[in-house]
């Protein structure tokens, strides 16, 4: 059995840092120095380490490339007011990427190795933490099948990769989006629940074909009756409605998301009603044409909060109230923000603070 808990860091004698890169806007363009990675075979997780970032060498059979096997979280780690770093709600990400892992037949993640590999690896970047308002360091944990073999089968070989990049705002303005009601994203006793990769190669077409007709992206509807609403590209779907914060209730179709779940606990915090339960397309028609859906918003670790100005229902565009700074979303987003960077109190410990 190796040690996992004595994890080595192998630091770059060529930094590419520069105060450009760290505070640049593109998400997902720029990567940080160095990599967490971990090798797993015989049955466990050997050798973790932190090394400086660099391509991998694939066999072409690599079983994760043919068969899917490949499942990642997407996370964030803060500087906080005082200088200090911090990376959000770990356990939250821990147990859905295990949940992934089990429904993938790919081996779970222990603890203590999923946590001390990000807390190395964010310590030893610890300089590519932007600190400007929106920014963060953005964190792809993943693990994918590495053994080569071309028979269809459960890899026994599998590695275990952290890397980063530093990130600003996801999106620069209001979205458009079209209810989906052709194309699945989902069904019932699928993967939808899972971050998995191939949930998000599949999702690719309709959005592309969203994008060519003008939205930003779609807004899924379960795969079976396309009656209700589900989830939105990258995001969670809320609606707030008569005063009331309305979000579908998580299924094995919809992806349980960690900042769903902290808007939902903070809207306690700011005495915002709120209910999980289904919600038809015929309903939120109705909402929008009576002028009752007050805000509706996109809810996720990229997007963070994102403001939907448009939604389009079979060819019927809607348009939405501009989301302004007494709307619940803004308030919930700036709240967050301040718990994240220790300018609130952490009041459910969702910072890990190294
Ligand atoms: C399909 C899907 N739904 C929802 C979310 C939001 O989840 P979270 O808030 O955990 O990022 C994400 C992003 O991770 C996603 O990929």
């Amino acid at each position: 059995m190796t040690n996992l808990e004595e994890i080595s860091v192998l630091r770059t004698t060529e930094s590419k840092i520069s105060k450009d890169l760290v505070e640049q806007n593109e998400f997902g363009a720029v990567i940080s120095d160095h990599m967490f990675i971990a090798d797993y075979y015989d049955g466990e997780w050997h050798n973790p380490r932190v090394i400086p970032y660099s391509d991998l060498t694939l066999n072409p059979a690599t079983l994760a490339l043919h068969y899917g096997q490949s499942v990642f979280e997407g996370m964030k780690a803060f500087k906080m007011k005082d200088g200090k770093v911090s990376i959000y709600r770990i356990e939250k990400h821990l147990q859905r990427f295990n949940k992934s892992l089990d429904r993938m037949c790919m081996p779970t993640v222990p603890d203590f190795l999923f946590k001390e590999a990000l807390k190395k690896l964010v310590d030893t970047d610890r300089n590519w933490i932007p600190d400007g308002e929106g920014h963060s360091l953005y964190l792809r944990p993943f693990v994918f099948a590495s053994e080569a073999r071309f028979g269809v089968k459960i890899a026994e070989e599998y590695k275990f990769i952290i890397f980063g990049g530093p990130v600003g705002p996801y999106y620069g303005k209001p979205l458009k989006l079209k209810v989906e009601t052709h194309y699945a994203r989902a069904i019932k006793g699928g993967t939808g629940f899972a971050k998995c990769a191939g949930n998000y190669g599949a999702s690719f077409y309709p959005a592309k074909l969203a994008k060519e007709q003008g939205y930003d992206q779609v807004l899924w509807t379960d795969g079976k009756e396309h009656k209700y609403i589900e989830e939105s590209g990258t995001m969670n779907i809320m609606f707030v409605v008569d005063n009331l914060l309305i979000t579908p209730a998580t299924s094995d179709s919809i992806l349980d998301g960690v900042t769903r779940d902290s808007i939902l606990q903070l809207a306690d915090t700011l005495g915002m009603k709120h209910e999980e339960r289904k919600v038809s397309i015929v309903e939120l028609e109705d909402w929008m044409k009576s002028g009752k859906l007050q805000e509706a918003f996109g809810a996720g670790t990229a997007a963070v909060v994102a403001p939907i100005e448009h939604i389009n229902i079979e060819g019927n565009d809607y348009t939405l109230a501009p989301a302004t700074n007494d709307t619940f979303m803004m308030r919930v987003k700036h709240k967050l923000m301040n718990i994240r960077t220790g300018q609130e109190e952490d009041m459910f410990s969702w910072n890990t603070v190294l």
